[in-house]
């Protein structure tokens, strides 16, 4: 019996495992194979293209002005290359679990059981986030229609308390406070659409991937095309002079708050991007996923990259940064500053379509991975159970939808939006690190297989390259990273520890010539991971431990590789 934390799982035994289940008469996993390449890139534009694009990116905006572009690039460029190395995992790993399960490859299984962790902030926790943002575009498109919901049933309790404590202008959230009726001391509010579509999609999902996909390609269309065309009427108001607003220090400037202003927005774009890895939890139900994934991951990703950089130069461009203060809903908002109410009915609409899709694809994939790590046995054999009569992970969804739904009554979007990002962007270090572990000897010809370029020279020439040219641009730049308070403490420490990485990478791929697609994954995840502040670092901790004290609890003892032992091992 193997007790290492690091045991690890053999990928030709993943494989055959996932044949045995396939022949064992129950239609192997239970899953129903039925997704082509055009339904997983839908799959990924589904999953990708909501909240991000509908809501949070009016709060980048106004934190890093146009210049946020430059952050769009930089996070594009990151997912870009991390769904390189996802692709050549899910090529090789075929089988429902994502990051989880290629980490159970490479890393071993207490790493995989943190990423299946951290994986739930991606899935759940960000679910929770695009469920709050559905429900600011359905209350004001139903405020459009003449329906008013009171006040204290649109926002969460978190929300409408810290605006009474910071005196804010919202008068919807004061009102909600002061509005709300009491039942035993305790103030009645939450957010009742976000419960309500979350209790409708959990449903869905229950009902089946077939009916779920039909769903899902009809609302990617339907986004497609609304997106689309905010872009074409949206590029007739453009001023190209908002592209160099004035900052408050009186100059004009592409970025007005400088680069930390759009690192500020770190959290909102990278979460904009949050989805493209969701293709490879359908491993499963994909007809040809040795094929389809690597395509469908990859196609949607530049799609959406595309539209991202469209769609922030025509908001910047049409209003000037600064008016995007605290705006949840800046695609319409264009709309109704220049007065098209038609545009603004639509997007209202659209921005609710949307939203819906990405809380359909994000609920289909936390089930999936449960069921991979209960196969393992690091989850009670519950969360295995496909349903009879409509082969989904019953038990599992369920779950979902309560992890989803109950912290919609506790928590409010700017926790859950940050909490979701580092929970990603670390994940998304553990994939490309891992991709660097597997032995180059499994790869296999016919399969995707990122192109192999040696990092031996050019990752450190990159590295230098950076470093010499932050310091030519400022000669301050090293020393004042040394200067650490509490207002630059995280981003600082952060930063120190990032360059010490890359110099043990650097040296690391000349020792060993490693690929350098995945080592620019992920030195460039680690850059992004440097934007977050120092409270996403301190509740990301508490949620490690947490799941560390779950696993040694029960995974570590229950595990069936621990059971299995030498057999497993690589
Ligand atoms: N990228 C997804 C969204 O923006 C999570 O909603």
């Amino acid at each position: 019996m193997s007790n290492s934390l690091f045991r690890t799982k053999n990928i030709d035994k993943i494989l055959k495992d996932a044949a045995i289940q396939e022949e064992s008469g129950h239609g192997g996993s239970g899953l129903k194979r039925v997704l082509t390449l055009k339904d997983l890139t839908f799959f990924g534009i589904a999953a990708i293209l909501g909240a991000g694009s509908f809501s949070s990116l009016g709060e980048a905006c106004f934190r890093g002005g146009p210049g946020v572009i430059i952050l769009f690039i930089i996070c594009a460029v990151a997912c870009g290359f991390t769904a390189l190395c996802y692709a050549e995992f899910a090529s090789r790993i075929p089988v429902a679990g994502s990051a989880y399960t290629y980490a159970y490859a490479s890393f071993g299984e207490m790493f995989a059981w943190i990423i299946g962790w951290a994986l739930i902030m991606e899935y759940s926790i960000g679910n929770i986030y695009v469920a709050f943002s559905w429900s600011d575009y359905f209350v004001s498109f139903l405020h459009k229609v003449g329906v008013n919901m009171p006040d204290y049933l649109t926002c969460s309790y978190t929300e409408a308390h810290k605006a009474v404590l910071a005196h804010s202008t919202n008068l919807s959230l004061i009102n909600a406070w002061n509005s709300a009726p009491v039942i035993g001391g305790l103030k009645i509010i939450f957010c009742l659409p976000a419960i309500v579509i979350n209790i409708l999609i959990t449903m869905l999902v229950y009902i089946g991937v077939k009916e779920s996909r039909n769903f899902s390609n009809a609302m990617v269309i339907l986004k497609l095309a609304v997106v689309v065309l905010v872009i074409l009427v949206g590029a007739f108001y453009i001023d190209p002079a908002n592209w160099h607003p004035i900052n408050d220090a009186g100059i004009h400037a592409f970025m007005p708050n400088g680069f930390s202003g759009v690192m500020m927005a770190v959290s909102g774009v990278f979460f904009a991007y949050i989805g493209f890895d969701a293709v490879s939890v359908m491993a499963e139900e994909s007809k040809n996923p040795q094929r389809d994934l690597p395509k469908g991951m990859i196609l949607s990703l530049v799609i959406c990259t595309v539209i991202y950089i469209l769609l922030t130069l025509v908001l910047t461009g049409v209003l000037p940064y600064k008016q995007f203060e605290d705006v949840g809903d800046p695609l319409s908002r264009i709309f109704e500053v220049k007065g098209i109410g038609w545009m603004q009915f639509l997007v209202s609409i659209c921005a609710v379509v949307a939203m819906t899709s990405v809380l359909l694809v994000f609920q289909m994939g936390q089930p999936r991975i449960w069921m991979s790590m209960s196969r393992d046995g690091l989850l009670p054999p519950v969360f295995q159970k496909i349903h009879k009569k409509f082969q989904t992970p019953s038990f599992a969804t369920i779950v979902t939808g309560l992890i989803v739904g109950v912290p919609i009554l506790f928590t409010d979007k700017e926790f859950v939006l940050d909490f979701t990002s580092i929970g990603t962007l670390f994940a998304f270090v553990l994939v490309c690190g891992g991709v660097l572990l597997i032995p180059r000897k499994q790869k296999v010809a016919g399969k995707f297989n990122i192109p192999y370029i040696s990092s031996k020279f050019i990752f450190p020439l990159l590295v230098i390259g950076a470093a010499i040219t932050l310091f030519a641009s400022n000669k301050n730049y090293f020393s004042d990273l040394t200067i650490i308070n509490s207002a630059n403490a995280s981003l600082n420490v952060s930063t120190i520890i990032l360059w010490i990485v890359l110099a043990i990478l650097s040296v690391a791929g000349f020792v060993k010539d490693l690929s350098l697609i995945p080592l620019l994954g992920l030195s460039t995840c680690l850059y992004l991971l440097t934007g977050m502040t120092a409270i996403n670092w301190e509740w990301f901790a508490c949620w490690l431990v947490l799941g560390l004290v779950v696993y040694f609890m029960y995974g570590y003892r229950k595990s069936k590789l621990a059971k299995r032992g030498s057999n497993y091992t690589l």
